[in-house]
């Protein structure tokens, strides 16, 4: 079973992005959080913004939307080639058709579910999707606490992915540190966003790498 470390820039230097990507070269990917100040009580950046990420970066971009109407806008930020375009089930109209719309443009496509809604809602449209992301905090900030609940609700999931057949990535965005990681792989996820965890680090690849290990050592 792969691990993947992608650590959430929302912990970065806005200013000083091309520098802080350098720190984080371990990596397996860049999380990218886009809000709109509207789905989510917080403001990032837009387009322009992760289409100028793209150049200065060889590590994937894996972009996660926290914004209102993704069926009209998921394919705007697919359409820059990044790697991979999350977007809220609680915000999607028609998941299917997002799902697709991402797809064409050759990117995965990822749905994620806040920490309230729950997964029986998502399972209909899952198949369609190339990754789950379970949200264990409530979407809008960094620097957050794990919700110990979403153990479970990953471990739910992965059953569900299972039945599938299909490898959909489970992803886990919220809180993820060094002294949680370990239960977090056992229950399940295999794909980890950490922000405050790996950038409040002195050696950010350093962390990354203890990070990857101790997520690997939980799963065996
Ligand atoms: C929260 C964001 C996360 C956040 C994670 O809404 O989606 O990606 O940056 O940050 P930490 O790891 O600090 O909880
Ligand atoms: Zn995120």
């Amino acid at each position: 079973m792969n691990v993947r470390i992608q650590p959430s820039i929302l912990s970065a230097d806005f200013v000083n992005f091309e520098r802080d990507f350098e720190s984080i070269s371990a990596a397996d990917g860049i999380h990218v959080d886009v809000m709109d100040g509207h789905f989510v009580p917080n403001l990032t950046f837009g387009a322009p913004m992760v289409r100028r990420m793209q150049e200065i970066t060889k590590l994937p971009l894996d972009v996660h939307l926290m914004i209102e109407n993704p069926d009209h806008w998921a394919s705007e930020y697919a359409q820059i080639g990044v790697f991979s375009v999350t977007v809220h089930f609680e915000a999607c109209s028609d998941p299917v058709k997002v799902a697709k719309s991402i797809q064409q443009h050759g990117v995965r496509a990822g749905i994620s579910v806040k920490p309230k809604t729950a997964l029986s809602e998502v399972a209909n449209c899952l198949e369609a999707f190339d990754q789950l992301l379970i949200m264990s905090v409530e979407p809008g900030f960094g620097g957050q606490s794990f919700i110990e609940d979403s153990l479970s609700k990953l471990s739910k999931a992965k059953e569900l992915i299972e039945h599938s057949g299909k490898d959909i990535w489970l992803q886990v965005d919220g809180g993820v540190d060094e002294n949680n990681i370990s239960s977090i792989a056992s229950a399940g996820a295999d794909t980890f966003v950490a922000g405050s965890a790996v950038f409040k680090a002195a050696d950010r690849n350093a962390q990354i790498n203890r990070l990857r290990s101790l997520a690997e050592s939980a799963k065996i």
